[in-house]
C-alpha cells in the first residue's frame, strides 16, 4: 500500500469521529454503538442522517452545517476517502458528523431497527452489469427498511441514466411513496424553492464535479419505503 495512504490510516485510527469495525463475519455483530449513537457518541437525542457510499462525504459535513440539530454519519469502505471529510469535521468542529469505514451490504450491523431517519445516495456506483448490487436494488432498501424509521426518507442524487432508471422502475414495482424525481435537477428547481433546500440541494460531491465537467445532466429523487 502506498505510504500516504498508510500515513492517513494511521493518524485516523487516533480521530474520535472515525469508527472502523472488524469486517470479520465471526465477531462483526458485536459493534458498540449499535442503538446507541445518540446516548454514546452524539450525546443528544437528535435525528440520524446517513450519507451511504459517502466518498469524501461532501454530503455529511455539508449538511451538517445547515442542520447543526442532527447527527450526520457518512458510511464507506474506502478509508483514504473518508478520510477528507473526518478531517474537515475535526478542523470545523462539526460534532453532528461521524464517519463510519464499513460495508453498506451489513448496514443493519451497525444500526438498530428504528435508529435512522434519513438516507442519502449520492452518486453511488451504478452497478450496470450487476443490479443487485445497485444501492436501491431490492436487497439494499430492504435493508434500510430494517434501520429507517417509519416515514423515513431515501434521497438519491446521480448522474446515472442505467441506476436513476432502475430506481424508478423499483419504486413503481414496490409501490414506494415518491416524493420528488428530476432526471435534470438543476433546471427543475423553482424560483421560490425555501433558500436552504436550495443550497441542500447543491452540495456538489466529488464525483458530481467530476460527472458534470464531462457533461453529465444531474438527476435528483426522493421516496419513502415503508
Ligand atoms: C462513485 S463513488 C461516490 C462517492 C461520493 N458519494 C461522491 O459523490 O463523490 C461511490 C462510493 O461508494 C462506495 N461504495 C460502493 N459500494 C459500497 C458498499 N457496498 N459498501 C461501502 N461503500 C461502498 C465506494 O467506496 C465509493 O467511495
Amino acid at each position: 500500500m502506498a505510504k500516504n495512504k498508510l500515513r492517513k490510516f494511521a493518524e485516523m485510527k487516533a480521530w474520535n469521529n472515525v469508527f472502523e469495525p472488524t469486517l470479520d463475519p465471526d465477531t462483526r455483530h458485536d459493534f458498540p454503538l449499535k442503538g446507541k449513537w445518540r446516548s454514546n457518541y452524539f450525546k443528544n437525542d437528535h435525528p440520524i442522517v446517513l450519507e451511504l457510499g459517502c466518498g469524501k462525504g461532501e454530503y455529511t459535513t455539508g449538511l451538517a452545517r445547515h442542520y447543526p440539530k442532527r447527527n450526520f454519519i457518512g458510511v464507506d469502505i474506502k478509508g483514504a476517502r473518508i478520510f477528507v471529510g473526518a478531517k474537515e469535521a475535526l478542523d470545523d468542529e462539526l460534532t453532528n458528523v461521524a464517519f463510519l469505514r464499513a460495508k453498506i451490504d451489513f448496514i443493519e450491523t451497525y444500526f438498530d431497527a428504528g435508529e435512522v431517519d434519513e438516507i442519502w445516495l449520492t452518486f453511488s456506483d451504478p452497478q450496470p452489469a450487476k443490479p443487485r448490487k445497485r444501492l436501491t436494488s431490492e436487497q439494499f432498501i430492504n435493508r434500510y427498511r430494517t434501520i429507517l424509521k417509519k416515514e423515513g426518507l431515501v434521497h438519491l442524487k446521480t448522474d446515472s441514466d442505467v441506476l436513476f432508471e432502475s430506481t424508478e422502475a423499483e419504486i413503481k414495482e414496490h409501490s414506494y411513496q415518491l416524493l420528488e424525481l428530476t432526471w435534470d435537477l438543476y433546471k427543475s428547481l423553482p424560483e421560490d424553492l425555501d433558500p436552504t433546500i436550495r443550497e441542500i440541494l447543491h452540495i456538489k460531491t466529488h464525483y458530481e464535479q467530476l460527472f458534470t465537467a464531462k457533461g453529465s445532466v444531474i438527476k435528483y429523487c426522493s421516496f419513502r419505503i415503508h
